[in-house]
């Protein structure tokens, strides 16, 4: 079953960032030179996918329209000879095919996959979250097509986390197949403390089948009254195998103010031009908190 489609869902309110997130989708805020979603659109590309479908809400148009044509924007940059950066808005009004669905309420990030039905119909896809970025060298979801190609059912990325953090996230307990992939026996929502056996986090990357669909019909309202996409991997890992991925590199929560710090941290420090001026910054930057 082959993968053409990604969805990004980014119909949340981003409540967590209020009041930057009042008027700014939180997926348009800026890791150093370019908005999160756009790492997030640059992850799937280079891992072979190009159509994208975005799950948006009212108040979300700066997004489409950062991946859109701007006939006045690119004409006055070449009318001043601003090349390089012409090229730069060029690259990003061609880097994908967009489809947009209406969330028309944010009931959840499993509504939110439920309502690309129409448009995903009988394929398998990926779902990646507008918010949560993983730097690596092999892109994330390039890793866990690669599983999904072996395995040929659902896969969800995975991470450990440390204890006082398990009720935060979707916890996968399950046995591990080969290094790194396991398959899941059971799924919990920000489960409460000492209830699951398991430190393994379900982040912002999945490999769906179109079996999932029919899953969500069955998911009834869960954590915070939402439907929720654990809920409904729950239910099919009982119909049929899912397997859960510990991928190689880093993540980062953006839509969390912490997590947003740490990934604007790390990113500027591998960023080609400022990297090492920005290294020197924080190197003097920590002796002066140490005096
Ligand atoms: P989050 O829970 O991080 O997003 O969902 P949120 O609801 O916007 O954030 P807070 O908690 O209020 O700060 C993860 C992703 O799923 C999308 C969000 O836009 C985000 O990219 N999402 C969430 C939807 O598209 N629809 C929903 O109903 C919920």
């Amino acid at each position: 079953m082959q993968v053409r489609k990604a969805v990004i869902p980014v119909a949340g309110l981003g409540t967590r960032f209020l009041p930057a997130t009042k008027v700014i989708p939180k997926e348009m805020l800026t890791v150093v030179d370019r908005p999160t979603i756009q790492y997030i659109v640059e992850e799937v590309v280079a891992s072979g996918i190009k159509e994208v479908v975005l799950v948006t809400a009212s108040g979300k148009s700066a997004i489409e329209d950062h991946f859109d044509y701007s006939f006045e924007l690119e004409t006055f940059l070449s009318q001043k000879g601003k090349l390089d950066l012409l090229k730069e808005v060029r690259h990003i009004s061609r880097l994908i095919e967009v489809v947009s669905v209406r969330q028309k309420e944010p009931l959840g990030l499993g509504h939110a996959v439920k309502v690309t039905e129409p448009v995903i119909g009988d394929e398998a896809f990926v779902v990646v979250l507008g918010d949560d970025l993983v730097e690596s060298e092999v892109p994330c979801v390039f890793q866990m097509l690669k599983v999904f190609e072996r395995v040929k059912e659902a896969v969800v990325a995975v991470q450990q986390v440390p204890a006082n953090e398990i009720h935060r996230y979707g916890i996968v307990e399950g046995e591990e197949v080969e290094k790194g992939v396991y398959r899941v026996e059971r799924l919990i929502e920000k489960p409460e403390p000492g209830t699951v056996r398991s430190n393994l986090a379900v982040i912002g990357r999945y490999v769906l089948r179109p079996e999932i669909y029919g899953c969500l019909d069955r998911t009834l309202p869960g954590v915070g009254g939402e439907i929720q996409l654990t809920d409904a991997l729950d239910i099919l890992r009982r119909d049929r195998e899912l397997y859960a991925y510990e991928f190689q590199g880093r993540r980062f929560d953006a839509g969390d103010k912490f997590g947003y710090l740490q990934a604007t941290v790390n990113y500027a420090l591998d960023h080609p031009e400022l990297g090492g001026i920005f290294k020197r910054y924080l190197m003097d930057l920590v002796k002066g908190l140490d005096a």
